[in-house]
């Protein structure tokens, strides 16, 4: 693959996908090419020109990295040269954008891909399988919170979390509703509220640091989500909090309840709780071992025709609608349905990495 955007996450990525039997990444790009120049002396790649490395020979996807607003661009001209794409989140920055990728790719006969694939680690697959084992009987109602002072106290160019694609919702929703949606099933109807509290932040890292940059968006997204299959989701998704002691995921059944890890990380303990017991830990039982960011890819090229995995475009943009409907409902103040829905991707059974057995990607996302 070719990797576009060499940014703050890209050695994430870079570190899992060098290290992987699966995948090898031979090319990277950046508008600023010494960024790319940077990644490629690390990590044995080549630099290109954004220009350039869509027309590499060897390279079957590009990794799209860049920030929100720039994913639908850089995704179309790869698609333009017949390459499968594989973004990080979200999708795209707005819903129409994700649909104008999706035709085009469906017309080139292309795969698209999208993260997060957080969900595939065995954090989340372990309680996925906890619920299938019916431990907490049937679902009823999820809480998921993110609540935290704002992405400007450590990104070095934190711009995009406060311009049009970005705000709380856009930039971690995707990490919570992936898991809720594998959790729970799709969401058919959202209800949302939301709120700016500033109209300035402060960088507070890297050369930038003590600058003044405006906020575009709300920074305080409050919903309800409507689950396909009755269950109830209350969502929190904030940059308004000095710090927040809430679980960050809890699923409760008619027999039970579930704290489950945090969706940015790809391990963590799940714990239960029956009516009138104690919690419980549960044993990993399900889920890619050691994983990093980039998994989704790997269990891309793991699958039987190399280009319909888990980390799917179909989930992506289920995820991305779901969030825009939560958007305009706090816009409007109405109950919005989601015109959208998605097939859960299949479990993931406990499988152990090639790369992580050599200690290869780092554990923590
Ligand atoms: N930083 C994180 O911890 C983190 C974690 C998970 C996901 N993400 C996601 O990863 C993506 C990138 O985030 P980041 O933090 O690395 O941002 P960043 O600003 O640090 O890096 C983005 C890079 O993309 C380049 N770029 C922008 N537009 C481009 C274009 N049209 N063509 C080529 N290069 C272009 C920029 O020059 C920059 O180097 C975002 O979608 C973000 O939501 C970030």
């Amino acid at each position: 693959m070719g990797i576009v955007g060499c940014g703050n996450i890209s050695a994430q990525y870079l570190r899992t996908l060098t290290s992987a039997d699966e995948t090898s990444v031979v090319a990277v790009a950046d508008l600023d090419a010494d960024k790319a120049a940077h990644a490629a002396a690390t990590y044995g790649a080549r630099a290109f020109s954004v220009d350039e490395i869509f027309g590499v020979d060897e390279i079957e996807w590009i990794l799209n990295l860049t920030t929100p607003a720039a994913h639908e661009d850089v995704s179309l001209a790869a698609i333009g040269q017949g390459l499968s794409v594989y973004n990080e989140k979200p999708l795209c920055a707005t819903v129409a954008a994700a649909q104008r990728v999706l035709e085009a790719a469906h017309a080139a006969g292309v795969a698209v891909g999208s993260a997060p694939d957080t969900v595939l680690g065995t954090g989340l697959q372990t309680a996925r399988a906890t619920l299938a084992s019916g431990a907490i009987g049937r679902p009823v109602f999820a809480t998921a919170t993110m609540a935290v002072p704002g992405h400007e106290l450590w990104h070095p160019a934190p711009d995009f979390y406060y311009a049009p694609g970005g705000g709380p919702l856009l930039d971690m929703g995707p990490y919570y509703l992936t898991a809720l949606v594998t959790l729970l099933g799709p969401v058919a109807a959202v209800y949302g509220a939301a709120s700016r509290t500033r109209d300035e932040r402060i960088i507070s890292s890297g050369p930038r640091k003590g600058e003044r940059i405006g906020v575009a968006v709300d920074s305080h997204i409050t919903a309800i989500c409507e689950h396909a299959s009755g269950a109830l989701t209350t969502l929190i998704m904030s940059f308004d909090a000095a710090a927040s002691q809430a679980a960050r995921i809890e699923v409760h059944g008619e027999e039970g309840s579930m704290a489950v890890p945090d969706p940015n990380e790809f391990h963590g303990a799940v714990q239960v709780h029956s009516v009138g017991g104690t919690w419980e830990m549960v044993t990993p039982s399900a889920g890619y071992t050691g994983a990093g960011r980039g998994l989704g890819l790997i269990d891309i090229a793991r699958s039987a025709d190399r280009r319909t995995g888990r980390a799917s475009a179909e989930l992506g943009f289920h995820v991305l609608d779901v969030m825009s409907s939560i958007l305009r409902s706090a816009d409007d103040g109405q109950r919005r349905m989601v015109s959208s829905t998605c097939t859960v991707p299949d479990p993931v059974p406990l499988t152990e990495l090639s790369y992580a057995r050599t200690g290869g990607a780092g554990q923590r996302a």
